[in-house]
Parts: C-alpha cells; sequence; structure tokens
C-alpha cells in the first residue's frame, strides 16, 4: 500500500470545520499617516443581521467603516476583514464595492448635477447590479415621485433616501450606514427609520453608525460600542439600552 493509500484510510486530523460568520474584522489596525485610529478592532455580523456601531465624536466609527470599504484613508496595516469568505483586507475600494460592500458616506455624495434616475442608473453602469430602478421606485415612492428633479433640489431627507437607494442599486451584501439621521427633523428621520426597517425585513446585512444612538438601538439586534478606537462592548441592542451605566460612560445618554 503507498502513502496516499494509507492516508486515505487513517481518520482524518483536520479540525471539524467550524461555521464562519458572514461578515468579520480582526484585530484591525487603520492609521491616517501617524494617527493611529482604528486600534485593534474585531468583531462578527452575522448574516441577515442589523449591527450599531456606537461610540462618542471621534471614537473611531467613520473610521472603521472607512477601512472595512477599503478605502484609501485611513491606511489598513494588519488584522483581516473577510466577507462571504473573500479576504477584503487584500482588497482595493473598487474590488469591495464589486463584492458588494456599500458604503452610504454621512456627506451622502449623490451627485448633484444630475436627476434621481440619473444617480440610479449611474449607479447600475457596471456589473453586479441590484434591484432594477422600477424596484427601488416600490420601495421609494418619495423618489418615483422626483425622479426627473436635479439631485441638488432635493431635501436632506430625499438625498438619505437617494443615498441609501444608490447603495441598493447595486448587489450589495454588507450596507455600512454613516449616521443616516444626521442633520434631519425628527419626523423625516422616523420616514428613514420606516425604509431602514424595510431594509432590515428583506435581509440586508447592516452595520449602522449613528449619534442618535437610541433610534439606531431599536433598528438593531446587536450593538458595538468603540471607544479610542477600540470595541469596549458587543452585545445586543437591548442589553446597551438597559444600562444606564454604560450608556452614559460611553454614549452621553
Ligand atoms: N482624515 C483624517 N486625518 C487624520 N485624522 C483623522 C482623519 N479623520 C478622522 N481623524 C481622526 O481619527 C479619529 C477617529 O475619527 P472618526 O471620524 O473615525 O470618528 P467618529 O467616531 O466617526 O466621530 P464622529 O462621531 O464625530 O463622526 C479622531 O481622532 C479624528 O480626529
Ligand atoms: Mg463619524
Amino acid at each position: 500500500m503507498n502513502d496516499s493509500a494509507l492516508a486515505a484510510l487513517s481518520p482524518s486530523t483536520a479540525p471539524a470545520a467550524v461555521p464562519q460568520p458572514f461578515f468579520s474584522c480582526r484585530d484591525i489596525h487603520a492609521y491616517y499617516g501617524e494617527s493611529y485610529v482604528v486600534q485593534g478592532v474585531s468583531f462578527d455580523v452575522h448574516e441577515g443581521e442589523i449591527v450599531a456601531l456606537l461610540g462618542r465624536n471621534g471614537a473611531g466609527k467613520t473610521s472603521t467603516l472607512r477601512t472595512i470599504a477599503r478605502l484609501a484613508d485611513p491606511q489598513l496595516e494588519a488584522g483581516e476583514i473577510w466577507l462571504g469568505g473573500k479576504p477584503l483586507h487584500t482588497m482595493a475600494a473598487w474590488q469591495a464595492a464589486r463584492l458588494g460592500v456599500g458604503l452610504v458616506p454621512e456627506d451622502r455624495r449623490i451627485i448633484p448635477a444630475l436627476s434621481v434616475e440619473e444617480n440610479l442608473q449611474l449607479a447600475q453602469i457596471e456589473e453586479p447590479r441590484g434591484w432594477p430602478i422600477e424596484q427601488i421606485y416600490e420601495h421609494f415612492p418619495r423618489l418615483a415621485e422626483r425622479r426627473r428633479q436635479e439631485a441638488v433640489t432635493l431635501s436632506g431627507g430625499e438625498q438619505q433616501m437617494l443615498a441609501v437607494a444608490r447603495a441598493l442599486a447595486r448587489d450589495v451584501k454588507l450596507l455600512l450606514l454613516d449616521e443616516p439621521y444626521e442633520g434631519l427633523a425628527p419626523v423625516i428621520v422616523r420616514e428613514i427609520e420606516k425604509i431602514l426597517e424595510q431594509i432590515k425585513q428583506l435581509g440586508f446585512t447592516t452595520i449602522i453608525v449613528e449619534q442618535n444612538a437610541i433610534a439606531a438601538l431599536h433598528l438593531s439586534d446587536r450593538a458595538l460600542i468603540l471607544d479610542m478606537g477600540e470595541i469596549v462592548f458587543d452585545g445586543t441592542a437591548k442589553e446597551v439600552i438597559d444600562n444606564q451605566e454604560l450608556r452614559q460612560q460611553y454614549l452621553a445618554i
């Protein structure tokens, strides 16, 4: 009997496969030049989950999202980022986007001179495409009404809707929302919340960063709290809502 036949007979010594989380950051470290801002962050997100990433001003929330989306700044110096078994940490931003990372930045980055529809069409210039534009309009009737309007003339809430819609026009696997309620009146916040509820029901895996922590917690399954570039809490959203000390210490609410 040769060696390979012997090996085939012997019991396997390989460990049983551990199910991998849909998304994970493994001890990521990122810098803006010399400035060390993401200081060994690790967490998992399961498929279909919505996770709130919370923390004070300057805690590193935006930097963490930008690192995940593989933008040039801050620069990832160490650690691994995995999405659906693919190594995001080896990729450039365009590759991460093609794989399905959809970052909706705080400034929304819509193209002001283009109409609503042109903004959506632009998102679909390349494969892989997500929802057809007509399906987007079913979920965002306000955008359907304004489809011919220049994006610059939209209200803040409508611009936020367009920014989220544009992510869905791509084949998004991980939605990263940076302060979607920022600068919006409470009544508009509730409207955006309803849209995010729908997105949650549809099973999109989402990380939401929000100053309005209570609103984000109500929407989320889990919560992470960042402080000075490190995760100081990882648990259920309810645990944060119920823990006044934690909220006061890290969220000032
Ligand atoms: N482009 C940059 N160059 C250098 N340092 C930066 C840059 N952007 C952010 N920082 C610093 O990195 C740290 C984390 O900032 P970040 O924007 O990630 O925080 P944040 O949690 O999103 O805060 P906020 O709630 O104010 O949005 C801060 O100390 C900030 O001053
Ligand atoms: Mg920020």
